[in-house]
């Protein structure tokens, strides 16, 4: 489960002071799925960073399994991090000298995982639809495959909670329906959360609760 409490983050630029998340308050239980839409510049990445532990927030707090992510030490954070959570970033964040497969392992170089890392990376690569990749670079791939390493490796730790920044952004519909589908099944098999960012309105109307984000201020749509 992971929470936010009264979170507050305003990005100073030219002497100015721009609020991009407001006293957002936030619950996501084990096994969720839950989904946020709104306009460029609302706030969403903002909003998966500071859960996410990368951006610290001015005030407020993020919990995950009742742990205050953001009163630990740097170390201990990157641990928590890399253990229990997964990235699928909004824009390209593949290493470029690291193979697709190798790409897919990469986490698993920090963290506690064990056994057969290679023989899983490969399933996720088989369950993107991209088996037959495994030893190509990301600028041998299209944009959309490079998405579909990326969501790949967000799975490699097994962890409990997904956040998900417009994944499927570049992606054709039929890949886009493929990926949600593998979010779908993940979400039963392990019963991983996943807060996804999303400008798709099939997406969020496959998640279990809906919300907006506009200016910085969250609301659940009823
Ligand atoms: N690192 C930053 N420095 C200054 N302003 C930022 C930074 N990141 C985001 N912002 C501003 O914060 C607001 C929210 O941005 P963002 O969270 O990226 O929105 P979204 O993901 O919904 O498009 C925007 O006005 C953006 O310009
Ligand atoms: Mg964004």
């Amino acid at each position: 489960m992971i929470e936010a409490r009264k979170l507050c983050k305003a990005y100073r630029v030219q002497g100015q002071s721009l609020p991009a998340a407001q006293d957002i308050d936030l619950v996501i239980h084990k096994g969720e799925m839950v989904s946020i839409v709104g306009h460029s510049g609302s706030g969403k990445t903002t909003l998966l960073s500071l859960l996410g532990g990368l951006t610290r927030p001015d005030s407020g707090q993020v919990l995950l399994d009742g742990m205050d992510i953001w009163s630990m030490g740097d170390d201990s954070l990157s641990e928590l991090r890399n253990r229990k959570l997964g990235f699928i970033y909004q824009f390209a964040s593949l290493i470029p000298t690291l193979s697709a497969l190798d790409n897919i392992c990469l986490p698993t170089a920090f963290g506690m995982v064990s056994g057969d890392i290679g023989g899983l990376a490969l399933t996720l690569l088989e369950k993107v639809g991209l088996a037959d990749k495994a030893g190509f670079y990301p600028s041998q791939l299209s944009g959309g495959q490079q998405r579909r390493v990326a969501i790949a490796r967000a799975f490699i730790n097994a962890p409990e909670v997904i956040l998900a920044d417009e994944p499927t952004g570049d992606l054709d519909e039929e890949t886009e329906r493929e990926v949600i589908d593998l979010f779908r099944q993940i979400n039963k098999e392990s019963a991983t959360s996943f807060l996804i960012v999303t400008h798709n309105k099939d997406i969020a109307g496959r998640t279990d609760r809906r919300f907006t984000m506009k200016n910085g201020i969250l609301s659940e749509m009823t």
